[in-house]
């Protein structure tokens, strides 16, 4: 199933609620709510509160993605606030396998990022127990930057993983995703696309979603 996770990170934040009212009128069935604590990444964005505040203001599914050194202490928190899915980062887990099934036990799917620089053969051994992969095409810290062309190569490589295991977790790709690559994206075999600048930095956030859902759901029809 194709879904378009419009990420907040490129909204205004002083008209959140409102700008997520845009995309949700226009459909959209996800979002991407992005964490980053200074220190795995060199930026910081908002916590526990924001996404508490989110929660109330919308009966969207929640995303969190977590760019933090320690997701063990906190995927727990973000959970309570509200999170439904919560992804971690393959470089930032001592213990992989048990983090996952952590917070699944917390109530939330879980789902693996891996860097621009991790090959996706790291994760061969949680491949079973993920609800999506994720694999980020640009490296992770800030929105609005260049999509990495290799990350179309990792993302072939996990969908036929995927079908030569018969397993089922999502894929997903997350970062430099515009109106003119979505589409490639979607044939090399994605099915949940994460995009910030393409959305929020527009005029019109829901005409924008609504644009990119139509690009690769056409695409999605059309094999290559
Ligand atoms: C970057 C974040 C992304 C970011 C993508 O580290 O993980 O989710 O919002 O932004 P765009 O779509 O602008 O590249
Ligand atoms: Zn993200």
């Amino acid at each position: 199933m194709i879904e378009i996770l419009p990420s907040i990170l490129a909204a205004d934040f002083a008209r959140l609620g409102e700008q997520v009212r845009q995309v949700e009128s226009s459909g959209a069935r996800m979002l991407h709510f992005d964490v980053m604590d200074g220190h795995f990444v060199p930026n910081l964005t908002v916590g526990p509160p924001v996404l508490e505040s989110l929660r109330k203001a919308t009966s969207l599914t929640l995303e969190v993605h977590l760019m933090i050194e320690d997701p063990d202490q906190f995927a727990p928190i973000f959970i309570a606030a509200g999170a439904d899915q919560v992804l971690v980062h393959q470089e930032a887990c001592r213990n992989l396998d048990r983090t996952m099934h952590m917070i699944r036990e917390h109530g939330a799917k879980a789902g693996v990022v891996i860097n621009p620089a991790t090959p996706v053969a790291v994760l061969d051994e949680v491949l079973e127990i993920a609800d999506s992969i994720l694999v980020m095409s640009v490296n992770p810290g800030f929105g609005g930057q260049e999509f990495i062309p290799n990350s179309l190569k990792k993302v072939r490589q996990l969908a036929w993983k995927r079908r030569e295991l018969g397993l089922h977790f999502a894929i997903e790709i997350d970062g430099g995703i515009t109106q003119e690559n979505v589409a490639d994206a979607i044939h090399a075999g994605v099915d949940w696309v994460v995009a910030g600048t393409s959305i929020f930095h527009t005029v019109n956030p829901g005409a924008a979603f609504e644009h990119m859902r139509h690009t690769a759901l056409e695409a999605s029809r059309v094999s290559v």
